[in-house]
């Protein structure tokens, strides 16, 4: 009990901390330190990049590593799908439109167990279709007003709003999230939408004791090594295993899957699309800090804030950059050419200045020397574009009005872009 109240007390002073540190924030260009990016096609031993192959077998493994020890955490071992089971399909989704399924993937590793569920929305009668894949906040049956959709039994926040208490949803969450999943949009521009819950890979919390991060652990360890995976780097390698899955699913085109997150899912998804060359497409919706937003700029949240607020999310040895952007050897404009030449899209919003607009944008097109590198158009704007203005070269680039968000407005641009990259439209 004792315990229980200084826990209490403990949490009620790091949040009091952590929004102290939001009303410090800097918002004002204006304030923004000089700061020198590392240069994305010079070597670490200070030469210049000068072919392909030694982009493709120094540079960037180097980079790669530097993200994997310093930021992400590194997956500490190989783990492959135990089990897959479909548990439910339909012909008559969406009033007749869509073919629905949904099943499990199982992970099994001693005494170790996850269900992971994933739930496909796909244009009927087809095969081999290009798919959207992206995690969801709340659970699969938040997506859409189906009732044929499971409710997780994971754990999940609590929003008592839309009726998840005591971590648990309820039938009051249901459809709660669709207006950032517009379903049928997508199934008529004839991609499919594969969906999973973030929690069921990792409950987003300050607590490694569930999720995936234990089937790795040797005898009595309790957390992750100082460069070992944070939840960022658990929900990528979550991302890769539905990969997994779909490579072996008829109805997919493995070939054309694009990578898509939200926020804290948008800097999964990067880092997902970093490490695993076979998504196709990958799409950054307002990551911010940590994920497309350049570090240095110290606008908006700030490796301090995030690692306070979110000590979960990255490796430990990420704390040594506190107030200390200057030292890391990397930043995220580094993360984005990762991606290269595959393409990428990066989507901020005017009203999220937290998420630091113009440096999502810079790290878009900073990355573009990679891109351009290797023979591909980066991105095709030097200044940023008016809001509502999208570019699209291989780099897709807009700031949207409005705040915080995934919207129909940012789904519209990402099947125009998918088109002009799958179909040549
Ligand atoms: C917080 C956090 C962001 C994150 C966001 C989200 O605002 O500070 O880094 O992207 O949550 O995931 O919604």
């Amino acid at each position: 009990m004792k315990n229980f109240t200084l826990l209490l007390l403990f949490s009620f002073l790091m949040l009091g901390y952590a929004n102290a540190q939001r009303e410090n924030v800097n918002y004002e260009e204006s304030k923004i330190p000089e700061y020198k990016l590392p240069d994305v096609l010079t070597r670490f031993n200070g030469r210049k990049v000068k072919s392909e192959k030694v982009w493709l077998k120094k540079q960037r493994p180097e980079i790669l590593e530097l993200f994997a020890n310093e930021v992400y955490g590194k997956v500490p071992g190989e783990l492959g799908i135990s089990e897959i089971k479909v548990w439910e399909s339909s012909d008559n989704a969406l009033n007749g439109l869509a073919h629905r399924k949904q099943l499990s993937l199982f992970f099994n590793k001693n005494e170790h167990h996850l269900e992971v569920n994933v739930l496909m929305y796909l244009p009927k009668d087809k095969e081999n279709v290009p798919v959207f894949v992206g995690y969801n906040f709340t659970g699969n049956h938040t997506v859409i007003n189906d009732p044929a959709i499971r409710l997780t039994e994971s754990w999940v926040n609590n929003n008592p709003s839309i009726g998840i208490i005591n971590n648990q949803v309820t039938e009051q969450s249901r459809a709660s999230d669709e207006d950032s999943w517009p379903v049928e949009e997508i199934i008529k521009a004839g991609y499919g939408l594969v969906t999973i819950y973030y929690g069921d890979i990792d409950p987003d919390k300050n607590d490694f004791s569930d999720g995936i991060h234990p089937f790795f652990y040797h005898e009595n360890q309790l957390n992750p090594k100082h460069n070992e995976w944070g939840s960022v780097a658990a929900w990528a390698w979550g991302l890769s295993k539905v990969m997994d899955y779909l490579e072996q699913e008829p109805l997919v085109d493995a070939k054309k899957v694009a990578v898509l997150g939200h926020s804290r899912l948008g800097k999964a998804a990067l880092w997902a699309g970093a490490n695993d060359p076979r998504f196709a497409m990958v799409i950054s919706n307002e990551s911010g800090c940590g994920g497309a937003a350049l570090s240095r700029r110290k606008i908006g949240e700030t490796v301090r804030i995030i690692n306070t607020s979110f000590p979960h999310w990255f490796c430990d040895n990420f704390l040594k950059y506190n107030d200390n952007e200057d030292k890391l050897p990397v930043d995220q404009h580094m993360l984005l050419a990762l991606i290269a030449p595959r393409p990428l899209y990066v989507a901020s919003a005017d009203g999220d200045k937290w998420a630091d607009p113009g440096g999502e944008f810079l790290a878009a097109k900073y990355a573009s020397a990679v891109y351009e590198f290797l023979g591909v158009e980066g991105l095709p704007a030097k200044e940023m574009p008016e809001v509502n203005q999208p570019v699209m070269g291989t780099i897709g680039y807009h700031i949207r009005s409005g705040k915080h968000d995934l919207t129909l407005y940012d789904w519209q641009q990402y099947i125009k872009f998918a088109d002009k990259h799958y179909r040549g439209k």
